[in-house]
């Protein structure tokens, strides 16, 4: 067997209403003064207000930076670590979707060892250690509350990664409750990231391993089984509660064996159009996914068999084109079914798409299918 490191959260808690915890948490670590992260959504759905009243009923000073938008900027982190510093802050608490969590992550490192973003983006460059972070998603999507990575954009308009163990939070508290408020398309765009995070980390060439192949079958179980309902019915809790507890187990997943090309593809949607994370991947997703087929057939084929008893035992083959055709009606029923002309993409931009999609090496490294330039043209010229 191939040796391998399995790294993840120290305290996950999974608890409807749990948010009224938050104090018990901060003062475990004997802080006194907090800097929330957060942005304005989460504050128009009144989620800030509840955290803030739990934390002042405790006697715990808070500083919040509620400006925090979507592919979080440089700027934000700064922004946001100069108030925490100038309060003199011992805690950080992110509560919001991955743009919100990632500014905290970020701002944690940076409050302590004052390093700069340029010096961190990339793979394990943080050095010295970070303030204590508590992080609340209030999407079932990013996994980003259980991952080693900070996504930010940097100051020449591209998408940079901070990746550190250090990145890990102390805390990941996740409480249903929060995603209940999520708009439709919102919830249905961060439903559809996290099951790319699922089958990327479960076809993920080099990382793969046992516990995250686990994790990503047992997330794709929940995500598959759960996402239309969990968005139709806005309340459906039980649905709601899985497509959680499946985004953070597929972030758990990915945040060891990688996520590939589907990503690699979505990151140049966002960075020139400026369309979400989870709308990019689920436009990205079916193209990749036929791209992929022939070479991907044992563990698309596997995915198929575990989730669909129809196809148990049938060939690899039969399976994976079932799982395909599932993904596809998903797809269709979260209206997510739409090309890339659908959202102000031009047939001139696919060159320049391709380009800095086949520029994406460490993300394509870990595709199942190699993947050349004449490749990517084609890829976005099925999703065109
Ligand atoms: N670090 C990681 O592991 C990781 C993984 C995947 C994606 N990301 C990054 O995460 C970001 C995307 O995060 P996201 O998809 O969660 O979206 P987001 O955090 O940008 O939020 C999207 C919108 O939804 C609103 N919103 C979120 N939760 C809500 C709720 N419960 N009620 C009402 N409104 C709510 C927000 O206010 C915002 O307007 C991207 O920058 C992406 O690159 C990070
Ligand atoms: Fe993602």
């Amino acid at each position: 067997m191939k040796n391998f490191t399995f790294c993840t959260t120290k305290t996950i808690v999974i608890e409807k209403g749990g948010l009224s915890r938050i104090a018990e948490f901060v003062t475990s670590f004997n802080c006194k003064r907090v800097l929330v992260v957060t942005d304005k959504g989460v504050v128009a759905a009144g989620h800030y207000e509840k955290l803030a009243q739990h934390l002042s009923a405790a006697n715990i000073k808070i500083f919040d930076y509620q400006d925090v938008g979507p592919d979080p900027s440089e700027q934000m982190v700064y922004s946001a670590t100069e108030l925490g510093t100038g309060n003199d802050i011992d805690c950080v608490v992110g509560i919001g979707g991955g743009s919100a969590l990632d500014v905290a992550k970020a701002v944690s490192v940076i409050a302590k060892t004052k390093i700069r973003l340029d010096e961190i983006f990339g793979i394990e460059k943080v050095a010295g250690t970070r303030l204590p972070l508590i992080l609340i998603p209030t999407t079932a999507g990013t996994g980003s509350e259980v991952t080693y990575s900070s996504v930010i954009t940097a100051s020449d308009g591209k998408k940079k990664v901070v990746i550190s163990n250090k990145l890990y939070a102390d805390v990941a508290l996740l409480d249903v409750e929060l995603t209940i408020t999520m708009p439709t398309f919102v919830a249905a765009t961060t439903g559809m990231d996290a099951i790319v995070h699922a089958i990327e980390a479960y076809t993920s060439v080099n990382k793969k391993n046992p516990i995250s192949d686990m994790l990503s079958i047992e997330a794709l179980r929940l995500l598959i089984g759960n996402v239309e309902k969990a968005v139709s019915k806005g309340d459906h809790w039980e649905a709601k509660s899985k497509m959680l507890l499946g985004a953070m187990l597929a972030g758990q997943a990915f945040s060891n064996a990688s996520v590939s090309s589907i990503h690699g593809f979505a990151y140049p949607l966002g960075e020139m159009f400026h369309l979400s994370h989870g709308l990019t991947n689920a436009l990205m997703l079916s193209p990749i996914l036929k791209f992929n087929a022939s070479a991907a057939a044992k563990e698309y084929g596997a995915i198929g068999k575990n989730l669909f008893e129809e196809v148990s035992g049938d060939s690899d083959e039969k399976a994976t084109a079932l799982f395909i055709k599932k993904i596809d009606q998903i797809i269709a029923s979260l209206n997510l079914n739409k090309n890339l002309r659908d959202f102000g993409v031009k047939d001139q931009n696919v060159e320049e798409l391709a380009k800095a999609a086949f520029s994406q090496e460490r993300l394509n490294l870990n595709n199942p299918r190699k993947i050349g330039l004449e490749d990517a043209l084609a890829i976005y010229q099925n999703a065109f």
